[in-house]
This record gives structure tokens, sequence and C-alpha cells, in this order.
């Protein structure tokens, strides 16, 4: 295991049942992301990549392999590892923005000022100092997914998993939330993956891409792109 290295996913394979088959969504799939990298990850919809990252999070016990986070194994969920769902309706609608995002920081047990201090500081974090007081329901969508990001990063943790959260915002909104997560993400050098069905998206977010993909016969393939803004989207298509 690198040095630097906070996730190392070892011989990971997984498959549902459903009443009479077995289906293989992962199959040995083995990688490592260092401190401070974003991973994207990207494939067809239905190939797996929200089991993964469950079974990252620890919320699923996988057929087989392991996952290592900063060199303990990781198998239920704790703070550590952050996972922001696909649909971030995940605010408390009863609380207002600073109170939404101060939450996961109060689990954190660190007093009042500090708590009061943190939540502030990811509030304007992520821009969203006119709206502190207001309640969710009052929000836009990107506004949402903000608060469940600074929700998530507030918490400091090792690891943080973003599950499509963009894929219901509409065009010129998820372009600038592309542009300012990842700015923020690099700014707190905090460890990411990003899923994302969108291969223009993960080209941009991503220091380095997986491809859960087929090979010529359709088997389970993953692929691994090393600077992912400087290849071709199209090359990066073919790998589905
Ligand atoms: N709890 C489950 N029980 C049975 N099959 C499931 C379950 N969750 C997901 N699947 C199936 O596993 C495959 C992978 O799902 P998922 O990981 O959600 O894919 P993705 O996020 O890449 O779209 C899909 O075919 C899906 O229908
Ligand atoms: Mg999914």
């Amino acid at each position: 295991m690198s040095e630097n290295s906070v996730l190392k996913v070892e011989n990971l394979t997984h498959s549902y049942k459903d009443k009479k088959n077995k289906k293989i969504v992962i199959k040995d799939l083995s990688f490592e992301v260092d401190r401070g990298e974003i991973l994207s990850i990207i494939g067809k919809s239905g190939c797996g990549k929200s089991t993964m990252l469950k079974i990252v999070a620890g919320f699923l016990s996988p057929d087989s392999g392991k996952i290592i986070v900063n060199g303990k194994e990781h198998k239920k969920p704790t703070r550590n590892v952050m996972y922001l769902q696909q649909n971030y309706e995940q605010l408390f609608a009863w609380r207002n923005v600073v109170k939404n995002i101060s939450y996961s920081i109060e689990q954190l047990k660190l007093g009042k000022e500090e708590t009061k201090k943190r939540a502030e500081y990811y509030t304007h974090l992520v821009e969203l100092d006119e709206y502190k007081e207001a309640y969710p329901n009052t929000l836009s969508g990107g506004q949402k997914q903000r608060v469940a990001f600074a929700r998530a990063l507030a918490v400091e943790p090792d690891l943080i998993l973003m599950d499509e959260p963009f894929a219901a915002l509409d065009a010129s909104t998820r372009d600038k939330l592309q542009e300012s997560t990842k700015r923020i993400i690099k700014e707190k050098g905090q460890t990411v993956l990003f899923v994302s069905h969108n291969i223009k998206e993960a080209q941009y977010i991503g220091d380095r891409m997986l491809v859960f993909g087929s090979d010529k016969d359709g088997n389970i393939k993953y692929y691994f792109i090393e600077n992912p803004q400087e290849q071709d989207k199209e090359e990066i298509k073919k790998l589905l």
C-alpha cells in the first residue's frame, strides 16, 4: 500500500440474487486512491457504480474482497467515510442551512463554539452565507446539493463518496457546481470518489478515471485512465 493511499479496494466481488439467478455486478475489482486525489467513476446505468460506493461506505458487505481506509479494514459505516446519496433530498427539513451543516459537526463533540465556527466556515465555503437561515424547502436543487456537500466536508472525513450528485440539475447549475466542487475539494485536499454517468463531467472532475466497462465479448472489465481531461471522449465511450 503506498504511503499516501487513503483507500485500498482489494479484489472486490459482489453479486445480487433474484429468485433463481445470481448476477455478478462487481468482479475482482482492485484499486487505490491517494490522499487528496479525486477518482471519477464512469459506467453505464446498472453496471454497479452505486453498489461499489455502498460497499466502500460500509452499507453493504461484498461477497468477497476488502475495503481498507487509512490502513484499517472498513466494514461498517463510520464518519471517516461520508456518503452523498444520488438523491440529495437528505437534508433535515426542520433545520435551516447552517443547522443542517452543523448537524454532522455536532456528532464530533467539539463543543458549542467550535461547532458553530466550523458550520459558519463551511456555509461560507459553499457560498451560502446569504441563505444560512433558509430552510431546505425554499432552496433550489443546486443549493441543496451545496448544503449536503458542506455537511459531508465539515466532518473532514478521510473519504467522501459522491454518487451522481449533479444528475438532477439543469445544465448551467451543473456546470457551476462542477467547477466550485472541484475547486473546494482541491482547496481542502479532500479525497473523493465521484460517480457520474456523464463522460465529460467525469473527465473534468477526476484526477484519474475508473471506467466500469466491458471487453469485446461483453464481460466486465475495468479501465483506469490517467489525466482524463486530455483523453478523447469518444475513445472513453468505446470502453463502456
Ligand atoms: N438490492 C438489490 N437487489 C438486487 N439487485 C440489485 C440491487 N441493487 C442493485 N441491483 C442491481 O445491480 C445492478 C447494479 O446496480 P447499481 O449499482 O445501482 O448500478 P449503477 O449505480 O451503476 O447504475 C443493477 O442491475 C441493479 O438492478
Ligand atoms: Mg447508481
